[in-house]
């Protein structure tokens, strides 16, 4: 290409909970284009959510041509993009026919609990004590198993083709690798170990397919009838294949991190002790814990940070508290009950008032997920009175999401022995400065924010920058995203804390039992 330049920069399709993104980067760890669009949330009934495969597909499609364009419109040239990382929403599950590369059902998103009867039933079976200590999670409808259960049990369509022995399985990001490699054809059927410990199917500590967790869900592998996508390393030069079409037909996806795992990486998060927590569509806590899974006993998960083991460099484990609902409370207040306009309103709104006025808002719209794994509960807001006004109930929407994290804060000290010094904070709420400073006072700790906050599609550039080479090791890492940092510290007693924080914990207690 003529207008290559010895430049190099790192592209990253970001597929989230609401909208594909792609972004571009440069070696510093700058975004310099990027396109978003949202996609369709789909609720059949309550407790569904849905996602429409080919529009995942489409809409990052887009994304990189936009993007591409917008680099170009730079002055950059398209052959400087050495490579693309992908990163995730995690456990939502897609399946298609292997014969035609068809998807059979809408994926079924990590938020839906249509699966709970299942889970109640999966909590009877044999062996369903030994679960946790092999895949790190706890049995919810949260992972990919108990969806894929639902499928087998209710889409005639996913049913037969399973029978005839052509069921295809993956994560977003497998359907994202699968469909953009061309589909059957090329047929690059692969996940990474971040995204497979979130189906229950991967053992936590030796990285592979479990017999034993595979035969408790009764699933057929070996005929084979279903077919799991191969787990390789989270930064691999070969194993993801490349682009079939758009602006960056021929580009090698070299990179693949679970949004989460993604984040940690971006905020450089690489030694046993670090921690960051990103408040999307949901929030969620990742705590390094190094070269070994710690098998929480409070309520947490067991998950994979990242495996550079291609770059020979030992697979890290993270303990993960998982909050399901953070974004999509703001986004409920806005759609749902018409609170405002725009997202970013949620703080003005908040800030008319000096403080919650005695409500408590469990946001519990999937159950409870960490520390709880309450499935019983359902969003309640506690304590209204004719004085509540729209502010107050803005403030305990955004304090939810900063009482359950200092919940799982407060687990993650018991099961890793040490208190967190600091919390690096990333995610679209993280943007409100109320809700940092409500964070940092309801955990009584400082929260570190950096300026540059898409940490998450930076995790899955450096992913697959590592692979080819743009960067050759974390030292190189250590500088990006280091400057303009801005860190909330309490300003309110522990006393002041703990007495909000009492108020929550009784609220949490008696939501519980609302649906059976
Ligand atoms: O486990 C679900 C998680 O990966 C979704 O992330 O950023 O869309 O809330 P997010």
């Amino acid at each position: 290409d003529a207008g290559s330049t010895n430049k190099s920069f790192v592209g990253a399709i970001d597929n989230g909970t609401t909208s594909s993104r792609f972004l571009i980067f440069d070696t510093a760890g700058n975004p310099v284009a990027s396109h978003q669009i949202e996609f369709k949330q789909i609720h059949p009934y309550s407790g569904w959510h849905e996602h429409d495969p080919n529009e995942l597909i489409a809409t990052v499609s887009e994304c990189i041509d936009k993007a591409c364009e917008e680099f170009e419109g730079k002055g950059h040239s398209l052959s400087d993009i050495k490579a693309i990382g992908i990163t995730n929403q995690r456990e939502t599950t897609c399946v298609w026919d292997t014969r035609t590369g068809e998807p059979l059902h809408n994926c079924i998103v990590w938020t839906d609990t249509r699966t709970h009867r299942i889970v109640h039933e999966l909590h009877q079976r044999e062996g369903a004590d030994e679960l946790h200590d092999l895949c790190g999670l706890p049995l919810s409808t949260y992972p990919s198993s108990t969806k894929l259960l639902w499928l087998l049990k209710h889409a005639e369509n996913v049913k037969k083709v399973y029978e005839e022995g052509f069921l295809g399985f993956g994560t977003v990001d497998t359907w994202l690798v699968y469909k953009l490699n061309g589909g059957p054809e090329a047929n690059v059927h692969v996940t990474d170990p971040t995204n497979a410990s979130r189906t229950m199917w991967m053992n936590i500590h030796t990285l592979k397919y479990d017999d034993k967790l595979i035969s408790f869900f009764g699933l057929d592998v070996k005929t084979p009838k279903l077919h799991l996508p191969k787990i390789v390393p989270s930064s691999d030069p070969e194993a993801y294949g490349k682009l079939a079409t758009t602006k960056l037909k021929g580009t090698k996806i070299t990179g693949c991190l679970g949004d989460q795992s993604a984040a940690l990486v971006g905020q450089c998060g690489f030694t046993p002790g670090r921690a960051k927590n990103t408040y999307g569509t949901g929030c969620f806590l990742l705590y390094n814990v190094g070269e070994k899974p710690v098998i929480s006993k409070h309520g947490l998960l067991a998950t994979v940070a990242y495996d550079f083991s291609s770059q020979g460099i030992k697979p890290v484990y993270a303990l993960e508290g998982s909050i399901a609902v953070a974004g999509s409370s703001v986004k409920f207040l806005m759609n749902n009950l018409g609170f405002f306009r725009d997202s970013h309103k949620v703080s003005e709104l908040a800030r008319t008032v000096s403080d919650n006025g005695g409500c408590v808002f469990v946001t519990g719209f999937s159950g409870l997920f960490a520390p709880y794994w309450f499935d019983d509960v359902q969003g309640t807001i506690w304590g209204l009175t004719a004085y509540t006004e729209r502010g107050h109930i803005a403030r305990a929407t955004l304090e939810a999401t900063c009482f359950q994290t200092k919940a799982i804060l407060d687990a993650m000290e018991k099961d890793a022995g040490v208190k967190l010094a600091e919390l690096a904070v990333d995610g679209g709420m993280s943007n409100s400065d109320l809700c940092m400073q409500i964070q940092s006072d309801v955990a009584q700790i400082p929260v570190d924010r950096p300026r540059m906050r898409e940490t998450t599609a930076l995790g899955a550039a450096i992913a697959a920058g590592f692979a080819v080479k743009v960067w050759a090791s974390f030292d190189e890492l250590r500088e990006i995203n280091k400057e303009d940092r801005f860190v909330f510290k309490p300003k309110i007693t522990q006393k002041a804390s703990d007495k909000m924080y009492k108020k929550w914990n009784k609220a949490v207690q008696m939501s519980k039992g609302w649906t059976t």
